[in-house]
């Protein structure tokens, strides 16, 4: 059954989790910090669309559908009839609940909000929601790029209703998406073990044993993975790998310290292809 939908936060991870819910079928609105910009993100995501259509991920007829179900909305105002909400805001916890806040006064009462939130615990995030809501409250974690990754971390809290958990997979999965069920625990279960891995990578380099290039090149030809961990911090930017792997400094200890060359990357503006430059360098788009 298609419902209403509501995406809040038109970058990168929103953007698409709202093209793959237009792609399933259903009424999708998203909206962001300006109209314009939730306008910008529907022109990218035909872009994406064209290009996923020549690789194989989409049809012809996935286009039009999605094309036909998306619509940018100016505020959070126009989702007074969305059944399901889905917040991909900047990483801080104050913005994403202030957000919150006014999703609850909008939203009606049996509606879902589900937060794409990489590092906030989920029940810190509805705390500020009332108490009905919180049983309708819960964490989404989807992986970018949204349209070819089919994993989702589906994260309830101590209050969340069953029945809400077994709707939002099923949704999931009808979106093409293999839902899992994590515990809501600093970083859930992805982020422990990426960023182990990314964490060690990244000693690699400071230590001098390789480079960013060869540890890249040695995890896609000798471990199989479709994308090195220099490539793949780049592209989820230093930024948010840094402020993850703090939160788990945080909740876990020393195994989870960042190295300092991130930090000093982070500190000197080398974010990744965002930035043009991260642990490699992106010429400007032409
Ligand atoms: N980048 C990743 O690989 C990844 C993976 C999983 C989860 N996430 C999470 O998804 C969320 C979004 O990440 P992103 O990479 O898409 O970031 P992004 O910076 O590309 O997009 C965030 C968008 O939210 C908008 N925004 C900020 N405040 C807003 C507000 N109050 N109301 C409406 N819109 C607002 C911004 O204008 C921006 O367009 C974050 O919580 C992030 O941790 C990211």
């Amino acid at each position: 059954m298609t419902k209403p939908i509501g995406v809040v936060g038109a970058g990168m991870m929103g953007s698409e989790i709202a093209l793959i819910f237009a792609v399933a079928g259903h009424s999708v609105l998203l909206t962001d910090q300006s109209r314009a910009a939730a306008d910008a993100a529907i022109v990218r995501l035909e872009t994406v669309l064209d290009r996923g259509i020549g690789r194989g991920f989409f049809s012809e007829a996935d286009k039009g559908r999605a094309l036909g179900n998306l619509r940018a909305v100016d505020s959070l105002d126009d989702f007074a009839d969305r059944q399901v909400v889905v917040e991909a805001v900047f990483e801080d916890q104050s913005v994403k609940q202030a957000v919150f806040r006014q999703l609850d006064t909008i939203l009606p009462a049996d509606a879902i909000i589900a937060s794409n939130t990489s590092t906030i615990p989920i029940s810190t995030l509805a705390s500020v929601v009332s108490a009905e809501r919180q049983s309708r409250f819960l964490g989404t974690h989807y992986f970018s790029p949204v349209h070819r990754m089919k994993l989702v971390e589906v994260i309830p809290t101590f209050d969340t209703a069953e029945e809400v958990v077994d709707e939002v997979m099923d949704l999931c999965r009808n979106a093409g998406k293999e839902p899992i069920r994590v515990k809501d625990v600093p970083g859930f279960a992805v982020n422990r073990v990426l960023h182990a891995f990314l964490i060690e990578a990244v000693k690699l380099v400071e230590e001098g044993v390789a480079t960013p290039e060869d540890i890249d090149k040695a995890c896609r030809l000798g471990l199989g993975h479709p994308v090195g961990p220099f490539d793949l911090m780049d592209v989820v930017t230093n930024s948010l790998s840094l402020q993850a792997q703090e939160i788990m400094h945080d909740a876990y200890g020393e195994r989870f310290r960042p190295g300092s060359l991130l930090k000093q990357k982070v500190a000197a503006g080398h974010i990744g292809r965002k930035s043009g430059r991260g642990w490699k360098v992106y010429p400007p788009k032409g």
